[in-house]
Parts: structure tokens; C-alpha cells; sequence
């Protein structure tokens, strides 16, 4: 194949094209990105009990509700010491199948309740080998009426695997025939940018890596809520972590929302991330509210975004500069809902769309609306002017390579997002449900698709981002993990993503060839003298490709190849991008995908 890229003639490209989806699912925040390691910390959801809880030496413990740490924090862990215990006791928690145990700082903190003064013993250890990775004493003095936070930290030794758990014991003579109460327990390794609060530091940098636009949050399905009142409440995630309640959420585990508004937005600051915040828009698996009695749901999010964008003599711009950010966040984008019609046969959404469109159009005009039924039905006719529709896509690997040219007869007037697509082989016989080559080929596909199409295609966000590998409702995501160390694991289309994110340029070029799309598909871009070329080769031959690129010499080639089954595996990351260098001769480069891939892309 002979592809001739042009020097000028394309269309602009949007410059948030390659973005990246959030929501709380498959323990991508709680027990994931989110740094925080001990799993139940504060008793939140209605589901958990005592789960990863055990008591450590003579003590028994349970969940106390008369004894709540806060007015949202309404239990907390009682550990009662029989009479006669003269020994260190205490309680254990077993983080998210294990705590992750690593050569680093730790930060932890507690709140007790009990008329203790004396040595708290904290300790990360082997739950099966007893091994001490971590041995740590502060002094507290705590009282019988109130509870009081402690907070310190401490080094760790690095454990070979997960299966750690973090110890809390405390003089059992001092309490014996007596109890204490705990709460809000918390255990932190280094976070990203050193943020109190923050991401996980290594999840967090695989992240960034990818070099995505922008981050749409906080749903997806998690936002809607399996009731109206369980819906994601932007003003029960902020401020101090002991005032959040947390939920039910519709993930199938409780939500402890200490991942909350504002740090998404530090999120998107530290990333340099464009937010793209979702509203709840009056749908729940439940009810769905329209017309009037959606009207302070409304009002719900103009506060909402008061606190994000009101100056700080605004009240929720003031309560946003008491909870750490002074200034408005800069918040362009926001969308309605989440795939708000798709199950309902367009009932409401129409309305519920304008009323909403209509409340923050009139006082935000600069905010860009986003209407999000999932698909191009179920939305306002006519739809008021800069909207995007936002387009929801999982499917098989033909499907996406089907749809290639979606766009290329779009009228030019009407901006799409793709707020959420990937491959989805849920039916493959093999079994592979995890990313593999073939199916990220086919992503790739598509993305070539939309990258010609980028002045209407404006954002696109692979989802869902992140997965526990130990706890999972969907499967594949970008990139999973476990407690182990060396587990952190970018599927091969992470790779995809971050091939196409890191090297886009501001217009799209021309491309001469006598060849026709498919196996082999192209873009071609250009930001002032500098091209990138994306090839994808969904064929199963060897493509033998000459490229030629107007006043260059020379570039860099990266090339992601393996055969049709091909993925990674924790601990075993067998496909990842290959970097080299090429010279033109005379601007003419051949690239040759790898003879022993059958699926195949490759970019330069
Ligand atoms: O990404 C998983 C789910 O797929 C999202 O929550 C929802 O928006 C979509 O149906």
C-alpha cells in the first residue's frame, strides 16, 4: 500500500478528541485509584457488616450504632478486651483482597472513642505468613464522651504479595473488662502529586501516561442511582471525609464517595484534564422525575455548580473555597444525564433535557451542553444549537471496524462525543473477556474513523478505565490491578489509547493512495511541521506499507503488535508499544507490521 499524505486541504481536529471515562465500578476508585487501602473504613452502604474485619488477640469486636463517629459516619468498631487480657489487642482489616504493601511512607489514621492513654501499635503484615512489613507506635490520649482523630506515619518494608492486612492493637490491660470504640479508619501510600486525600500514586502515573484530554465523571451508570435518593449527590462528596455518608451504589457495593467532586477536579488539574462533569438528571433504575417534580433537582444542580464555578462570595463558591479550592474550578463542559432514555422508550428525556439545558444555558453560557441519551434517539428536536450528543459504544471487533465510516457523511453542524466505547467479546468462545489484540485493533479502527471526522467528532473516551482484578462486575477496562506487587496491568488497549492520545496533530491531511480502507486503515495529521500517521492493520497478513511525508527525513515509529488473541496478563504484560526510529528517503518511509502479528497498529 502506497499512502501519499497531503501538506494542507483537511479539516481542523478537535483538540479534546482522546479523553477518558471515571465511574465507581470494579473497585476502580474505592480499593483502586483512589489511595485510601482499608476496605469498609467507615461502615458506609447498607451491605457490608463487618466485612474485612477481624479482631486481633483476645478482643471481640462488632459494629456499635449507638456510638456513630459522625452524623454521616453513624457506627463505628467496638472491641471489647475480657477481664484479665493482659497482652496487646486489637483489630485487623484486610484492605481490597489484601492491602497493597510497598517500600514507601504510609499514612494512617483513626478516631477513638475511650478513656485510653497509652501505646496504639499499628502494623502491615502477612495475613497467612505473619510476616512484619511495617511496626509502628504513636501515643494517644483519647476520651470516654467524644471521639478524637490520630493521625501519623511510618515506612515500609515492600511484601512479595497481597495478601497483607493492617493491624491496630492497643494495651488490652489498660481495657480490660472494658472497650474501645474506632472509626473512619484510613491507610494511605504515597498519593499523586503528594495530595492529602489523593490517587494512588502508581495507578494514578499509569494513568497519565496516556496523555488523555479530558475525564468525564461521575457516570455512567453511577450516577443514576438504583433509587432517586440513592443517586450520586455531588453535596454529600465534599468537604471533611468524616461528614460524607457515602451510598449504595449501582455497582454493587457500597460507594465510600471519599473520591468526591472536588477531587475529580484535582484529578483534572494534576493531569491537565479537561472535566466533563455529568448532572443527575431525574433518572434512577427506579423513578424517573420530569416536569415539576424534577424542579429542585434542578435547583440541585445550579448549586452544584455555584460550588464549582461561583466566585467565593457565592454561598457554595464559599463553601468551595473553605474546602480547599479559592478560586472556580474551570469547568467548560457538562452533560445531562446518562444514557437517560435509553431503557425507557423516550419517555421524558426531551423535557427533562430542556428544562435543565434551559436553567444552566441562561447563567452559564459558556458552559458546553452535552445531551446524553447513549444514541442519536430519545433528544430534543430541534436540539439548541452547540450541543453534543453524546454516543455510547460497546461491541464485538467486526462491529467497530463496521463502523468506520459513521461519520464521514455526518452533517458537519452537529458535534458527537463518543462518551464511552471499547470491545466488548462477551460471547467469544475463548473466553477472553480481558482486552486482546484483535478487539484493541478494532478500537484502533475506529479511532481512525473519528480522527478523520474529529472536526464533528469533538471527544471520545474509552471506558470503563479501571479494574480490581479480584472484584469484578465488567470486564475489560483500560488497565487493572490487584494487592500484589508488579500487578498493575495496561491491556493492549491501554497501548491503543495512549499511541493515539500522545500524537494527534491540530489538522487532519489528505491522504493520495489507489488503495482502498480495510485491512489497512489511515489518518493523517499535522500540527505545523510536525505529521503523525496512524495505521491499523485488521487484516491477518503482513502489510508492507510506504509512506510518504512532505519535507521530513526522519521519525519516530511506534508499533503495538501481537497475534489475534494476544493480551496481557497480570504479571505477564506480553504486548506493549515498540519504540524505533525511521528515516525517509527522500520522505518516504515503509513500515512492515511485525511477520509474527496478525493484528497489527502501528503509527508513526
Ligand atoms: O461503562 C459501563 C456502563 O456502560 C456505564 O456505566 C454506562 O453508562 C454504560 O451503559
Amino acid at each position: 500500500v502506497n499512502l501519499a499524505v497531503g501538506k494542507d486541504g483537511g479539516n481542523k481536529s478537535s483538540p479534546l478528541l482522546y479523553g477518558m471515562m471515571f465511574e465507581e465500578m470494579d473497585h476502580s476508585g474505592d480499593g483502586g485509584i483512589h489511595g485510601q487501602l482499608l476496605q469498609n473504613n467507615g461502615f458506609q452502604g447498607s451491605t457490608l457488616g463487618l466485612t474485612s474485619y477481624a479482631p486481633v488477640g483476645d478482643a471481640q469486636i462488632s459494629q456499635d450504632f449507638l456510638s456513630p463517629v459522625s452524623a454521616a459516619i453513624k457506627s463505628s468498631l467496638s472491641v471489647s478486651v475480657p477481664e484479665g487480657v493482659s497482652d496487646y489487642v486489637g483489630f485487623a482489616n484486610t484492605g481490597y483482597n489484601g492491602v497493597p504493601v510497598m517500600n514507601a511512607t504510609y499514612n494512617t489514621s483513626f478516631w477513638i472513642m475511650g478513656d485510653y492513654f497509652g501505646t496504639i501499635n499499628i502494623q502491615l503484615i502477612g495475613s497467612h505468613s505473619g510476616i512484619v512489613y511495617a511496626d509502628h507506635n504513636l501515643t494517644v490520649q483519647s476520651m470516654a464522651s467524644t471521639f478524637k482523630q490520630f493521625s501519623t506515619s511510618f515506612e515500609s518494608k515492600e511484601s512479595p504479595d497481597g495478601d497483607n492486612e493492617w493491624h491496630l492493637t492497643f494495651d488490652g490491660s489498660k481495657i480490660a473488662g472494658s472497650s474501645l470504640n474506632f472509626g473512619y479508619i484510613q491507610l494511605f501510600p504515597p498519593t499523586y502529586h503528594n495530595r492529602a486525600n489523593g490517587l494512588r500514586n502508581d495507578l494514578a502515573t499509569v494513568l497519565a501516561e496516556v496523555n488523555s484530554t479530558f475525564l468525564r465523571f461521575p457516570g455512567g451508570n453511577n450516577i443514576e442511582g438504583l433509587q432517586v435518593d440513592s443517586r450520586w449527590k455531588w453535596n454529600t462528596t465534599i468537604g471533611p471525609l468524616v461528614d460524607r455518608p457515602g451510598r449504595d451504589s449501582d455497582w454493587f457495593y457500597p460507594n465510600t464517595d471519599a473520591l468526591g467532586l472536588d477531587e475529580y477536579l484535582w484529578w483534572c488539574e494534576d493531569m491537565n484534564m479537561t472535566p466533563l462533569l455529568a448532572v443527575w438528571a431525574g433518572k434512577s433504575y427506579g423513578d424517573i422525575l420530569s416536569g415539576s417534580e424534577l424542579e429542585p433537582y434542578v435547583e440541585d444542580i445550579m448549586n452544584e455548580l455555584e460550588y464549582i464555578l461561583g466566585n467565593s462570595s457565592t454561598p457554595n463558591g464559599k463553601l468551595r473555597a473553605q474546602n480547599g479550592h479559592k478560586d472556580p474550578w474551570k469547568v467548560d463542559y457538562v452533560e445531562i444525564g446518562n444514557e437517560d432514555d435509553l431503557t425507557h422508550g423516550c419517555a421524558t428525556y426531551p423535557d427533562r433535557f430542556n428544562q435543565i439545558y434551559k436553567a444552566i444555558h441562561d447563567k452559564y453560557p459558556h458552559v458546553t451542553l452535552v445531551a446524553s441519551n447513549g444514541d442519536y434517539n430519545c433528544l430534543p428536536s430541534p436540539l439548541p444549537e452547540g450541543v453534543i450528543i453524546d454516543l455510547h459504544l460497546y461491541r464485538q471487533p467486526d462491529d467497530f471496524v463496521a463502523l468506520f465510516n459513521q461519520f464521514d457523511n455526518q452533517p458537519r453542524n452537529q458535534s458527537v462525543m463518543i462518551g464511552e466505547y471499547g470491545c466488548r467479546n462477551t460471547t467469544d468462545a475463548k473466553g477472553t473477556y480481558w482486552s486482546f489484540m484483535q478487539g484493541s485493533c478494532s478500537e484502533a479502527v475506529y479511532m481512525i474513523g473519528m480522527e478523520r471526522n474529529s472536526d464533528i467528532v469533538k471527544m471520545a473516551a474509552y471506558a470503563p478505565m479501571l479494574e480490581h482484578f479480584g472484584i469484578i462486575s465488567w470486564s475489560p477496562t483500560l488497565y487493572g490491578f490487584d494487592s500484589s506487587p508488579g500487578s498493575i496491568t495496561p491491556s493492549t488497549s491501554y497501548f491503543v489509547q495512549q499511541m493515539f492520545a500522545s500524537n494527534k496533530g491540530d489538522t487532519i491531511l489528505p491522504v493520495k493512495t489507489s488503495s482502498e480502507f480495510g485491512p489497512l486503515y489511515w489518518v493523517a495529521s499535522r500540527t505545523g511541521s510536525q505529521y503523525f500517521v496512524k495505521l491499523a492493520n485488521y487484516g491477518p497478513d503482513e502489510q508492507n506499507v510506504t509512506v510518504s511525508i512532505p519535507d521530513t527525513h526522519a521519525g519516530r515509529l511506534e508499533m503495538l503488535a501481537g497475534t489475534q488473541f494476544q493480551g496481557n496478563q497480570p504479571h505477564n504484560i506480553a504486548v506493549q508499544t515498540v519504540t524505533s526510529t525511521v528515516q525517509g528517503d527522500g520522505g518516504k518511509y515503509t513500515v512492515i507490521n511485525n511477520k509474527n502479528a496478525d493484528k497489527d497498529v502501528a503509527r508513526e
